[in-house]
């Protein structure tokens, strides 16, 4: 036993109307059939949808959060959304710094600290998304790359009640692919022992989830790694039954 309660987050990206309340509505009606799952169900919609499904998942097991935030608190940002409104909107988690953030506009670990500087400064949870890519792993870069991200985007005051990390390797964000267990325990060790030096005694206490692929027929044996506390889900998070089959492994 870690002490560590799992997370299964999902992520919708972009994607999700209205319409999609449905999703919402049985995943919060499977949560209350059968055993309460050993984890906390967390789905981060666009922000569009945040406000809605927030209110509609008050007073249930599952938590609403959304997938980027500004790192200022208000001001002249056309187009931007700040932490502070995320959390006015029922949000309880901010990812931050997720691959496509990363890749489709230039987000740097820097601008990732600063985010979750500012998810903290509202007293929510920072997901903070680190990983290499294709390149970076067949060039033997990958614990490198993850140690030099999660060094550079972790802020200050950083603990284990308002911060967890998401591992998720870029090469395996919606293709399918996922590395063998050995490379996600040996990925997933290091960011522990990287924590210990950044947060000292927090880091036993950080979840750390896996993310890419993850889908029903492979969540029991990646939940099963050593210090893998969770996931990150895109695509099959979508669908609530697939999100439930998921969160089932830890029933
Ligand atoms: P997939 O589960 O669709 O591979 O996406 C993973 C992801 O990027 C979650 O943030």
């Amino acid at each position: 036993m870690t002490g560590r309660t799992p997370i299964v987050a999902g992520n919708w990206k972009m994607n999700g109307l209205k319409a999609s309340k449905g999703e919402i509505e049985a995943i919060i009606s499977g949560l209350g059939t059968g055993p309460a799952p050993r984890a906390e169900a967390l789905i981060c919609p666009p922000a569009t949808l945040v406000a809605g499904f927030a209110e509609i998942a008050s007073s249930s097991a599952l938590a609403i959060g959304a997938q980027d935030c500004h790192a200022r608190v208000s001001g002249a940002h056309t187009g931007d959304i700040s932490a502070q409104m995320l959390a006015d909107a029922g949000a309880s988690s901010i990812i931050v710094g997720h691959s496509e953030r990363r890749a489709d506009h230039g987000e740097s670990n820097e601008t990732v600290r600063a985010k979750a500087a500012a998810v903290l400064g509202e007293r929510l949870t920072a997901i903070i998304c680190v990983g290499e890519t294709e390149a970076e792993r067949k060039g033997g870069k990958t614990l490198e790359v993850v140690a030099g991200q999660l060094r550079g985007s972790l802020p200050e005051g950083a603990n284990a009640a308002n911060t967890v990390i998401a591992y998720e390797p870029v090469w395996a964000i919606g293709t399918g692919l996922t590395p063998t267990t050995g490379d996600v325990g040996e990925v997933h060790d290091m960011i522990r022992r990287e924590l210990e030096n950044l947060a000292g005694g927090e880091a036993a206490g950080m979840r750390i989830l896996y993310g890419g692929s993850v889908k029903p027929s492979n969540a029991a044996e990646l939940m099963a790694i050593d210090n893998v506390d969770g996931a990150l889900v895109g695509g099959a998070s979508l669908k609530a039954d697939d999100f439930l089959a998921i969160l089932s492994v830890y029933r």
